[in-house]
Protein backbone atom coordinates (compact mmCIF):
# COMPACT_ATOMS: atom_id res chain seq x y z
CA UNK A 1 0.00 0.00 0.00
CA UNK A 2 3.11 2.08 0.36
CA UNK A 3 3.32 2.55 -3.35
CA UNK A 4 -0.02 4.03 -3.31
CA UNK A 5 -0.46 7.28 -5.50
CA UNK A 6 -2.01 9.84 -3.36
CA UNK A 7 -3.18 13.17 -4.44
CA UNK A 8 -3.57 15.97 -1.78
CA UNK A 9 -5.51 19.30 -2.72
CA UNK A 10 -6.00 22.35 -0.32
CA UNK A 11 -5.61 25.94 -1.40
CA UNK A 12 -4.09 26.37 2.20
CA UNK A 13 -0.08 25.45 1.99
CA UNK A 14 0.42 24.71 5.56
CA UNK A 15 -2.84 21.96 5.48
CA UNK A 16 -0.95 20.29 2.19
CA UNK A 17 2.54 20.53 4.08
CA UNK A 18 1.02 18.77 7.42
CA UNK A 19 -1.12 15.95 5.06
CA UNK A 20 2.02 15.29 3.21
CA UNK A 21 4.50 15.13 6.20
CA UNK A 22 1.72 12.91 8.09
CA UNK A 23 1.35 10.54 4.71
CA UNK A 24 5.21 11.10 4.43
CA UNK A 25 5.64 9.57 8.11
CA UNK A 26 3.14 6.80 7.30
CA UNK A 27 5.12 5.54 4.37
CA UNK A 28 3.19 6.66 1.41
CA UNK A 29 6.49 7.28 -0.99
CA UNK A 30 4.24 8.75 -3.85
CA UNK A 31 2.32 11.77 -2.52
CA UNK A 32 1.69 14.55 -4.66
CA UNK A 33 0.38 17.73 -3.40
CA UNK A 34 -0.72 21.31 -4.83
CA UNK A 35 -3.43 24.44 -3.36
CA UNK A 36 -4.67 24.68 -6.97
CA UNK A 37 -7.68 22.29 -7.60
CA UNK A 38 -7.64 23.04 -11.26
CA UNK A 39 -3.84 21.89 -11.23
CA UNK A 40 -5.01 18.53 -9.12
CA UNK A 41 -7.54 18.16 -11.91
CA UNK A 42 -4.59 18.40 -14.28
CA UNK A 43 -2.65 16.33 -12.86
CA UNK A 44 -5.04 13.67 -12.29
CA UNK A 45 -6.32 13.30 -16.21
CA UNK A 46 -2.72 13.87 -17.28
CA UNK A 47 -1.94 10.52 -14.79
CA UNK A 48 -5.27 8.87 -15.57
CA UNK A 49 -4.42 9.08 -19.60
CA UNK A 50 -0.96 7.71 -18.99
CA UNK A 51 -1.89 4.74 -17.42
CA UNK A 52 -0.43 5.66 -13.62
CA UNK A 53 -3.94 6.70 -12.12
CA UNK A 54 -4.17 8.38 -8.38
CA UNK A 55 -4.81 5.76 -6.03
CA UNK A 56 -6.28 8.32 -3.58
CA UNK A 57 -7.70 11.94 -3.76
CA UNK A 58 -7.60 14.17 -0.11
CA UNK A 59 -9.31 17.33 -0.83
CA UNK A 60 -10.21 20.63 1.11
CA UNK A 61 -14.18 21.24 0.27
CA UNK A 62 -13.99 24.74 -0.10
CA UNK A 63 -11.67 26.34 -2.54
CA UNK A 64 -12.02 29.10 -5.27
CA UNK A 65 -12.37 28.68 -8.87
CA UNK A 66 -13.01 24.78 -8.58
CA UNK A 67 -14.70 23.51 -5.33
CA UNK A 68 -14.01 20.59 -3.57
CA UNK A 69 -17.78 19.41 -4.62
CA UNK A 70 -16.93 20.04 -8.55
CA UNK A 71 -13.62 18.37 -8.12
CA UNK A 72 -15.23 15.17 -6.84
CA UNK A 73 -17.23 15.25 -10.08
CA UNK A 74 -15.22 16.08 -12.69
CA UNK A 75 -12.73 13.51 -10.91
CA UNK A 76 -15.33 10.46 -11.32
CA UNK A 77 -16.39 11.72 -15.03
CA UNK A 78 -12.66 10.77 -16.30
CA UNK A 79 -12.98 7.29 -14.88
CA UNK A 80 -14.80 3.82 -15.47
CA UNK A 81 -18.09 3.37 -13.73
CA UNK A 82 -16.95 0.55 -12.15
CA UNK A 83 -13.31 2.02 -11.10
CA UNK A 84 -13.56 2.51 -7.35
CA UNK A 85 -11.62 5.55 -6.69
CA UNK A 86 -11.47 6.73 -2.77
CA UNK A 87 -12.04 10.62 -2.30
CA UNK A 88 -11.48 11.95 1.41
CA UNK A 89 -12.68 15.12 1.96
CA UNK A 90 -10.87 16.79 4.63
CA UNK A 91 -12.17 20.57 5.55
CA UNK A 92 -13.56 23.12 8.32
CA UNK A 93 -16.78 22.86 7.65
CA UNK A 94 -18.48 20.82 10.42
CA UNK A 95 -22.20 21.31 9.19
CA UNK A 96 -24.08 18.19 9.14
CA UNK A 97 -25.27 19.55 5.04
CA UNK A 98 -21.57 19.53 4.16
CA UNK A 99 -21.11 16.21 5.04
CA UNK A 100 -24.12 15.05 3.41
CA UNK A 101 -23.75 16.82 0.39
CA UNK A 102 -20.30 15.58 -0.08
CA UNK A 103 -21.02 11.97 0.40
CA UNK A 104 -24.03 12.14 -1.63
CA UNK A 105 -21.86 13.36 -4.58
CA UNK A 106 -19.58 10.51 -4.50
CA UNK A 107 -16.70 11.50 -1.80
CA UNK A 108 -15.28 8.14 0.37
CA UNK A 109 -15.06 9.80 3.36
CA UNK A 110 -15.16 12.76 5.13
CA UNK A 111 -13.31 14.59 8.03
CA UNK A 112 -13.22 17.51 9.72
CA UNK A 113 -10.28 20.11 10.65
CA UNK A 114 -7.95 20.43 13.05
CA UNK A 115 -7.56 16.11 12.42
CA UNK A 116 -5.68 13.93 14.39
CA UNK A 117 -2.54 12.41 12.28
CA UNK A 118 -4.28 8.51 13.41
CA UNK A 119 -7.51 9.94 11.76
CA UNK A 120 -5.88 10.58 8.52
CA UNK A 121 -3.81 7.80 9.04
CA UNK A 122 -6.83 5.42 9.45
CA UNK A 123 -8.69 6.59 6.92
CA UNK A 124 -6.34 6.47 3.95
CA UNK A 125 -5.30 3.20 4.78
CA UNK A 126 -8.93 1.50 4.85
CA UNK A 127 -9.60 3.23 1.76
CA UNK A 128 -6.61 2.16 -0.08
CA UNK A 129 -7.48 -1.35 1.06
CA UNK A 130 -11.16 -1.10 -0.25
CA UNK A 131 -9.56 0.42 -3.91
CA UNK A 132 -7.41 -2.63 -3.89
CA UNK A 133 -10.34 -5.27 -3.09
CA UNK A 134 -12.09 -3.72 -5.68
CA UNK A 135 -9.45 -3.94 -8.30
CA UNK A 136 -8.33 -7.26 -7.08
CA UNK A 137 -11.84 -8.61 -7.63
CA UNK A 138 -12.58 -6.74 -11.04
CA UNK A 139 -9.45 -8.36 -12.10
CA UNK A 140 -11.03 -11.36 -11.18
CA UNK A 141 -14.19 -10.72 -12.69
CA UNK A 142 -12.85 -10.15 -16.07
CA UNK A 143 -10.67 -13.33 -15.63
CA UNK A 144 -13.58 -15.57 -15.17
CA UNK A 145 -15.17 -13.37 -18.21
CA UNK A 146 -12.39 -14.43 -20.43
CA UNK A 147 -12.88 -18.50 -19.29
CA UNK A 148 -16.58 -18.06 -19.74
CA UNK A 149 -15.77 -16.82 -23.53
CA UNK A 150 -13.23 -18.65 -24.37
CA UNK A 151 -15.10 -22.14 -22.91
CA UNK A 152 -17.90 -20.73 -25.12
CA UNK A 153 -15.97 -20.15 -28.14
CA UNK A 154 -15.05 -23.89 -27.39
CA UNK A 155 -18.51 -25.41 -27.23
CA UNK A 156 -19.36 -23.37 -30.34
CA UNK A 157 -16.59 -24.84 -32.31
CA UNK A 158 -17.52 -28.19 -31.19
CA UNK A 159 -21.03 -27.96 -32.20
CA UNK A 160 -20.63 -26.55 -35.65
CA UNK A 161 -17.98 -28.86 -36.41
CA UNK A 162 -20.37 -31.76 -35.80
CA UNK A 163 -22.70 -29.99 -37.67
CA UNK A 164 -20.72 -29.98 -40.48
CA UNK A 165 -19.97 -33.11 -40.28
CA UNK A 166 -23.24 -33.97 -40.21
CA UNK A 167 -23.79 -32.24 -43.20
CA UNK A 168 -20.94 -33.91 -45.39
CA UNK A 169 -22.16 -37.41 -43.80
CA UNK A 170 -25.48 -37.36 -45.96
CA UNK A 171 -22.99 -36.49 -48.91
CA UNK A 172 -20.35 -38.88 -48.62
CA UNK A 173 -21.63 -42.01 -50.40
CA UNK A 174 -22.05 -40.12 -53.33
CA UNK A 175 -19.43 -37.23 -53.63
CA UNK A 176 -16.19 -37.56 -52.56
CA UNK A 177 -15.91 -34.36 -50.33
CA UNK A 178 -18.28 -32.31 -48.18
CA UNK A 179 -17.78 -29.25 -50.51
CA UNK A 180 -20.92 -29.09 -52.13
CA UNK A 181 -22.71 -28.55 -48.86
CA UNK A 182 -20.07 -25.27 -47.82
CA UNK A 183 -20.75 -23.78 -50.96
CA UNK A 184 -24.43 -24.12 -50.91
CA UNK A 185 -24.09 -22.43 -47.28
CA UNK A 186 -21.88 -19.82 -48.58
CA UNK A 187 -24.26 -19.00 -51.28
CA UNK A 188 -27.20 -19.15 -48.93
CA UNK A 189 -25.14 -16.68 -46.59
CA UNK A 190 -24.51 -13.92 -49.83
CA UNK A 191 -28.36 -14.58 -51.30
CA UNK A 192 -29.73 -13.55 -47.85
CA UNK A 193 -27.44 -10.87 -47.06
CA UNK A 194 -27.98 -9.47 -51.01
CA UNK A 195 -31.79 -9.95 -49.59
CA UNK A 196 -31.59 -7.26 -46.22
CA UNK A 197 -31.75 -9.75 -44.05
CA UNK A 198 -29.95 -8.87 -40.89
CA UNK A 199 -26.47 -10.03 -40.29
CA UNK A 200 -28.17 -12.62 -37.29
CA UNK A 201 -30.53 -14.37 -39.69
CA UNK A 202 -27.80 -14.36 -42.69
CA UNK A 203 -25.55 -16.11 -40.45
CA UNK A 204 -27.99 -18.70 -39.10
CA UNK A 205 -28.73 -19.12 -42.89
CA UNK A 206 -25.24 -19.59 -44.10
CA UNK A 207 -24.77 -22.32 -41.03
CA UNK A 208 -27.87 -24.29 -41.57
CA UNK A 209 -27.77 -24.16 -45.53
CA UNK A 210 -25.35 -27.14 -45.25
CA UNK A 211 -27.91 -29.54 -43.71
CA UNK A 212 -30.41 -29.41 -46.51
CA UNK A 213 -29.47 -32.86 -47.68
CA UNK A 214 -29.51 -34.82 -44.39
CA UNK A 215 -32.11 -36.61 -44.99
CA UNK A 216 -30.39 -38.33 -47.96
CA UNK A 217 -28.86 -40.53 -44.95
CA UNK A 218 -31.88 -42.65 -45.21
CA UNK A 219 -32.05 -43.04 -49.22
CA UNK A 220 -30.36 -46.14 -49.72
CA UNK A 221 -27.54 -46.60 -52.41
CA UNK A 222 -28.90 -48.02 -55.45
CA UNK A 223 -31.18 -45.41 -55.77
CA UNK A 224 -28.69 -42.29 -54.36
CA UNK A 225 -25.82 -43.65 -56.81
CA UNK A 226 -27.79 -44.67 -59.67
CA UNK A 227 -26.40 -43.47 -62.75
CA UNK A 228 -29.31 -42.95 -65.03
CA UNK A 229 -32.68 -41.13 -64.51
CA UNK A 230 -34.74 -42.69 -61.57
CA UNK A 231 -37.75 -44.50 -62.13
CA UNK A 232 -40.92 -42.69 -60.86
CA UNK A 233 -40.68 -45.34 -57.89
CA UNK A 234 -37.47 -44.64 -56.96
CA UNK A 235 -37.82 -40.59 -57.45
CA UNK A 236 -40.60 -40.82 -55.00
CA UNK A 237 -38.38 -42.66 -52.52
CA UNK A 238 -35.85 -40.10 -52.84
CA UNK A 239 -37.89 -37.11 -52.36
CA UNK A 240 -38.26 -38.92 -48.83
CA UNK A 241 -34.80 -37.34 -47.93
CA UNK A 242 -36.61 -34.57 -47.11
CA UNK A 243 -38.96 -35.50 -45.01
CA UNK A 244 -36.37 -37.70 -43.43
CA UNK A 245 -34.06 -35.03 -43.43
CA UNK A 246 -36.45 -32.66 -41.15
CA UNK A 247 -37.73 -35.92 -38.83
CA UNK A 248 -33.62 -35.25 -38.19
CA UNK A 249 -33.86 -32.49 -37.44
CA UNK A 250 -37.07 -31.49 -35.76
CA UNK A 251 -37.69 -30.26 -31.83
CA UNK A 252 -33.86 -28.68 -31.72
CA UNK A 253 -33.42 -26.23 -29.21
CA UNK A 254 -31.74 -23.60 -31.22
CA UNK A 255 -32.93 -21.09 -33.56
CA UNK A 256 -30.14 -22.70 -35.55
CA UNK A 257 -31.86 -26.11 -36.07
CA UNK A 258 -35.16 -24.65 -36.38
CA UNK A 259 -33.98 -22.99 -39.81
CA UNK A 260 -31.75 -26.07 -40.47
CA UNK A 261 -35.33 -27.86 -40.49
CA UNK A 262 -37.28 -25.26 -41.77
CA UNK A 263 -34.62 -25.27 -45.19
CA UNK A 264 -34.51 -29.10 -45.01
CA UNK A 265 -38.33 -29.39 -45.32
CA UNK A 266 -38.64 -26.36 -48.00
CA UNK A 267 -35.37 -26.39 -50.26
CA UNK A 268 -37.45 -28.63 -52.94
CA UNK A 269 -40.52 -26.42 -53.01
CA UNK A 270 -40.33 -24.69 -56.50
CA UNK A 271 -42.10 -20.67 -56.69
CA UNK A 272 -44.55 -21.85 -59.32
CA UNK A 273 -45.84 -24.77 -56.95
CA UNK A 274 -44.49 -27.27 -58.70
CA UNK A 275 -41.91 -28.84 -56.04
CA UNK A 276 -42.42 -31.38 -52.96
CA UNK A 277 -43.22 -32.36 -50.79
CA UNK A 278 -45.92 -30.22 -50.45
CA UNK A 279 -46.32 -28.15 -53.52
CA UNK A 280 -46.23 -24.86 -51.81
CA UNK A 281 -46.86 -21.90 -54.27
CA UNK A 282 -44.48 -18.34 -54.02
CA UNK A 283 -44.20 -16.47 -50.59
CA UNK A 284 -46.13 -19.55 -48.60
CA UNK A 285 -42.40 -20.80 -49.38
CA UNK A 286 -39.96 -19.78 -46.44
CA UNK A 287 -37.22 -17.31 -47.61
CA UNK A 288 -35.02 -19.28 -46.49
CA UNK A 289 -36.43 -22.51 -48.16
CA UNK A 290 -36.30 -20.49 -51.11
CA UNK A 291 -32.51 -19.09 -50.97
CA UNK A 292 -31.42 -22.64 -50.42
CA UNK A 293 -33.43 -24.05 -53.21
CA UNK A 294 -31.72 -21.30 -55.84
CA UNK A 295 -28.33 -22.08 -54.44
CA UNK A 296 -28.62 -25.85 -54.34
CA UNK A 297 -30.02 -25.99 -58.15
CA UNK A 298 -26.92 -23.69 -59.15
CA UNK A 299 -24.32 -25.90 -57.02
CA UNK A 300 -25.79 -28.90 -58.12
CA UNK A 301 -25.80 -27.88 -62.16
CA UNK A 302 -21.98 -26.46 -61.82
CA UNK A 303 -20.88 -30.04 -60.43
CA UNK A 304 -21.08 -33.57 -61.83
CA UNK A 305 -23.35 -36.07 -60.17
CA UNK A 306 -23.10 -39.90 -61.05
CA UNK A 307 -26.51 -38.96 -63.35
CA UNK A 308 -24.80 -36.05 -65.01
CA UNK A 309 -21.78 -34.23 -66.27
CA UNK A 310 -20.96 -30.82 -64.83
CA UNK A 311 -22.48 -27.88 -66.79
CA UNK A 312 -20.25 -24.61 -66.93
CA UNK A 313 -21.24 -22.20 -65.24
CA UNK A 314 -22.30 -19.45 -67.83
CA UNK A 315 -25.12 -22.41 -68.92
CA UNK A 316 -26.07 -22.80 -65.15
CA UNK A 317 -26.48 -19.15 -64.74
CA UNK A 318 -29.08 -19.01 -67.66
CA UNK A 319 -30.76 -22.08 -66.29
CA UNK A 320 -31.04 -20.20 -63.24
CA UNK A 321 -32.04 -17.00 -65.13
CA UNK A 322 -34.82 -19.63 -67.04
CA UNK A 323 -36.32 -20.50 -64.01
CA UNK A 324 -36.89 -17.05 -62.92
CA UNK A 325 -41.00 -16.75 -61.83
CA UNK A 326 -41.10 -20.88 -62.49
CA UNK A 327 -38.99 -22.56 -60.06
CA UNK A 328 -37.98 -19.34 -58.31
CA UNK A 329 -39.12 -15.65 -57.23
CA UNK A 330 -37.81 -13.25 -59.61
CA UNK A 331 -36.87 -11.83 -56.20
CA UNK A 332 -34.61 -14.87 -55.79
CA UNK A 333 -33.33 -14.68 -59.02
CA UNK A 334 -32.23 -10.63 -58.93
CA UNK A 335 -30.69 -11.41 -55.69
CA UNK A 336 -28.69 -14.23 -57.44
CA UNK A 337 -27.64 -11.90 -60.15
CA UNK A 338 -26.86 -9.17 -57.92
CA UNK A 339 -24.44 -11.37 -55.47
CA UNK A 340 -22.62 -13.25 -58.71
CA UNK A 341 -22.13 -9.27 -59.94
CA UNK A 342 -20.72 -8.09 -56.70
CA UNK A 343 -18.52 -11.10 -56.62
CA UNK A 344 -16.82 -11.41 -59.73
CA UNK A 345 -14.69 -13.91 -57.65
CA UNK A 346 -17.06 -15.68 -56.99
CA UNK A 347 -17.48 -17.52 -60.14
CA UNK A 348 -14.05 -18.19 -60.31
CA UNK A 349 -13.26 -19.65 -56.87
CA UNK A 350 -16.43 -21.81 -57.33
CA UNK A 351 -15.11 -23.08 -60.68
CA UNK A 352 -11.41 -23.91 -59.04
CA UNK A 353 -13.41 -26.01 -56.24
CA UNK A 354 -15.15 -28.05 -58.67
CA UNK A 355 -12.32 -29.07 -60.87
CA UNK A 356 -10.51 -29.88 -57.81
CA UNK A 357 -13.76 -31.99 -56.09
CA UNK A 358 -13.59 -33.40 -59.96
CA UNK A 359 -10.09 -34.12 -59.97
CA UNK A 360 -10.46 -36.18 -56.30
CA UNK A 361 -13.12 -37.97 -57.54
CA UNK A 362 -10.91 -39.29 -60.57
CA UNK A 363 -8.31 -40.54 -57.64
CA UNK A 364 -10.37 -42.19 -55.90
CA UNK A 365 -12.39 -44.03 -58.70
CA UNK A 366 -8.66 -44.89 -60.07
CA UNK A 367 -7.57 -46.28 -56.83
CA UNK A 368 -10.86 -47.77 -56.70
FE1 LIG B 1 -32.31 -32.02 -51.44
Amino acid sequence: MTGARILVVDDEPANTLLLTRILGAAGYRNVASTNEADEALEWFCAATRDGVPFDLVCSDLHMPRVSGLELIERVRAELDEDDFLPVLVITADLTPAAEEECLRRGASDFVTKPFKKTQIRLRVANLLRTRHLQAALREHNERLETAVRERTADLEDARQDVLERLASAAEYRDYTTGQHTQRVGQLAGLLAEQLGCDPTTVELVRRAAPLHDVGKIAIPDHILLKPGPLTSREFAQMQEHVEAGSRLLARGRSDLMAMAETIARTHHERWDGSGYPLGLIGDAIPLEGQVVAVADVFDTLVNERPYKRAWPVARAVDEIRRQRDRWFSPLLVDAFMAVLEANPDLVTLLERSVSREHADREQAAQRG
